[in-house]
């Protein structure tokens, strides 16, 4: 069974690094097939380069998220066009008839413990596991009970059927065309729930991976933002491309 890793990324100046940092994290994944979707007009020279250092199949995609959505920066549906990029890639790309694939989503920014590999490859449906260092209670998991998901241990259960991580959960590709239509809302902080909820999930037929819930394979770690250094060069044209985006 394949693995579709999709990573929606943004220019920013960390941008290489975590690409790099998760690069070399895939690297030891076998059967994996990387989706990196950019947050841009445009595909970047530089991560073009960067890509086949890693030697795993990946497909590159330019995935702008649309002006009307970064209206309010506080409601920015960070990362769904891109995702919405790669599963329709996938759509299209994917023989259903020929080949199993297991969808999880990778943020360019969270760390990834080699066995969730492991763990998520065997999904027959939908698979649920704990994500470390999210919000206030520092842990988003499914709760366990005699091995099936009973509920949800979170700290924003804002009414959601399903309050989990975007990084909590993958799912077989077979979903994704039994529901064509089924996509990812641009609604922050509803993309997860209302994309599960779109491929009609029931609570009873979730898997519980990482020993029942029990251990954590991923964390939703962050990138701190540096404030932009002072530097004195005379123009950024002068300077060689890598070391221009830096500043
Ligand atoms: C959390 C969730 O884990 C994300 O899945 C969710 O998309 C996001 O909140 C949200 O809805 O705001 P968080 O760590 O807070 O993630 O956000 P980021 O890591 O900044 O962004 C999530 C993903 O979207 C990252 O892979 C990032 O590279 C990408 N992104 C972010 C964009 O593509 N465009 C942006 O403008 C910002
Ligand atoms: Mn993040």
């Amino acid at each position: 069974t394949l693995i579709y890793f999709i990573t929606p990324t943004y220019p920013r100046r960390e941008q290489i690094a975590e690409l790099t940092r998760l690069g070399q994290t895939l690297m030891h994944v076998s059967r994996l097939y990387w989706i990196v979707a950019d947050d841009r007009p445009d595909c970047s020279l530089q991560i073009m380069n960067l890509l086949p250092d890693f030697s795993i199949p990946y497909t590159y995609i330019a995935s702008p998220m649309p002006a009307i959505y970064k209206r309010d920066p506080d409601a920015m549906p960070r990362g769904v066009s891109n995702r919405r990029a790669a599963l329709n890639w996938i759509r299209l790309n994917h023989n259903i008839n020929d080949s199993n694939a297991v969808i999880y989503f990778g943020d360019d920014d969270n760390t990834f413990h080699l066995d969730l590999f492991k763990e998520i490859r065997t999904t027959k449906k939908i698979s649920m596991f704990p994500v470390g260092l999210v919000g206030e209670y520092g842990v988003s998991s499914p709760i366990i009970d005699k091995g099936k998901v009973v509920g949800f241990f979170d700290s924003w259960p804002a009414k959601r059927k399903f309050p989990v991580d975007m990084a909590g959960f993958a799912i077989n590709v077979q979903l994704l065309f039994k529901y064509p239509y089924a996509t990812m809302p641009y609604k922050a902080g509803f993309e997860e729930d209302r994309f599960l909820s779109a491929l009609a999930i029931r609570l009873d037929e979730i898997e519980p991976k990482a020993e029942n819930c029990t251990k954590i394979l991923v964390w939703h770690t962050q990138t701190a933002k540096k404030p932009k250094p002072i530097v004195m060069v005379k123009s950024k044209a002068s300077l060689p491309g890598s070391l221009a985006t830096l500043l």
